[in-house]
């Protein structure tokens, strides 16, 4: 018999990522999708569209984690081998617009699931989406399972309950309920809001000619960041691990913003500088090759600030120790920042010259 997975906020990023890992390791695998009034399922159409891919092991079912008769109903349905509770309104700078319902989604989503499983009395496993934004306001650095949390962001208080209700379920009734505590990780899948894919983005609608700047907000701000992919491993590894348990997934590096942006342009060959300070610095543009030159010119400048990108709290800082996933998980990083730029930047580069 195949395992059988579900998966919520199947839609998302790491939720392709992981349907595609779940189904070549021969589960069959269910996804929860919220109802939306445009299809949001291109991020995993090619399991449908090839069946070859999916085997006819994937399923869809509308779902919103604000509904916890429909996850009941779901879950007992179902009644999966393990959970990956992806689902969240996952966007920290939104969370300030919008603290109550990141709070019914991110947090009490968490129990909504976790509750469902004491209730139906089921062995399922259960994998909690948790994130370096616990950490916040950083108390020591690198950041470890031990270092106390300090969250700068609705978005984070919602979350560090639901890391601590995923806790508290695993020690009161002995639910296999694991946190991942996930530093910042990206591909060409990612939401186009992000800062990452919001640059690679930029810098392919600029080489192409379509846009002339990019606005961006605090550019010294520095994050660890990694390949989804290697993360979606890092998550059914901690599932399969003997005892429940949390760990920091992270590739110990940390880079500015404005780093990732003079990198993300070095992989088309163009050479930005960066000038002036706080509002007013800019990105300036020293080399271009041949290719781009009808585009764009030296001089130009392509990077401006504009603060209505700036967060009322900001997290300054983010660089995690992966030692304990590494040790205990056997798990490793496949990409480094370098090859994850490169895929982001030359997948948008095709979408917007029309090469894809
Ligand atoms: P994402 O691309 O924003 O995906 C979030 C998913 O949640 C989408 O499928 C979304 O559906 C779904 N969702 C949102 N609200 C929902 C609701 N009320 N009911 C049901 N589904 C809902 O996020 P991601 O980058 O894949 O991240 C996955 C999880 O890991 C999230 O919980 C995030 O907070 C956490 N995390 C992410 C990172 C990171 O760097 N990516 C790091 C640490 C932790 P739609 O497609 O309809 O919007
Ligand atoms: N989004 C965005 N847009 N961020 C910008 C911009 C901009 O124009 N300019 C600068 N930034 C800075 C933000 O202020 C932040 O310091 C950093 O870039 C990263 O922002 P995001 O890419 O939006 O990610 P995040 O770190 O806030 O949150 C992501 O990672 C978390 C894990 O640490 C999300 O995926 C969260 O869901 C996840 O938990």
């Amino acid at each position: 018999m195949n395992k059988k997975a579900l998966i919520t906020g199947v839609t998302g990023q790491d939720g392709a990522y992981l349907s595609d890992l779940l189904l070549e390791k021969g589960y069959e695998v269910h996804g929860i999708k919220r109802r939306t009034s445009l299809i949001n399922t291109s991020r995993i159409d090619h399991l449908f569209e090839n069946k070859s891919l999916s085997n006819n092991r994937f399923f869809l079912h509308y779902g919103d984690m604000t509904d916890s008769t429909n996850l009941v109903r779901l879950i007992n349905n179902i009644k999966p081998d393990e959970i990956y509770n992806l689902a969240a309104m996952s966007h920290v700078h939104v969370s300030f617009d919008l603290p109550e319902y990141v709070a019914n989604v991110d947090g009490l989503g968490t129990l909504r699931i976790l509750e469902a499983i004491r209730l139906l009395n089921l062995e399922t496993k259960v994998y909690q989406a948790s994130t370096s934004e616990l950490y916040g306001r950083i108390q020591e650095s690198p950041q470890t399972e031990k270092t106390p949390f300090y969250p700068r962001s609705p978005y984070g208080v919602a979350k560090i309950y639901a890391y601590w209700i995923t806790k508290n379920y695993r020690e009161a009734y002995k639910i296999f309920a694991s946190n991942g505590i996930l530093f910042n990780h990206e591909s060409p899948l990612r939401g186009e809001t992000f800062v990452t894919r919001k640059i690679t983005i930029g810098i392919a609608k600029i080489v192409n000619g379509k846009e002339t700047v990019l606005k961006i907000g605090n550019l010294n701000a520095k994050r660890d960041w990694g390949h989804a992919k290697d993360y979606v491993l890092a998550m059914w590894k901690i599932l399969q691990h003997e005892k429940p348990d949390d760990f920091v997934i992270a590739t110990g590096n940390t880079t500015s913003i404005r780093e990732f942006i003079i990198k993300a342009f070095q992989v088309l060959d163009i050479k930005i500088e960066f000038h002036g300070e706080g509002i007013n610095e800019v990105g300036k543009i020293t080399h271009v090759p041949n290719k781009f030159k009808t585009k764009i010119k030296v001089g130009q400048n392509v990077i401006e600030v504009d603060e209505k990108y700036f967060r009322p709290t900001e997290v300054d800082l983010l660089i995690g120790d992966p030692t304990k996933a590494k040790r205990e998980l056997n798990w490793s990083l496949n990409y480094d920042l370098d090859d994850l730029i490169q895929e982001m930047v030359e997948s948008d580069y095709k979408l917007f010259s029309g090469e894809l």
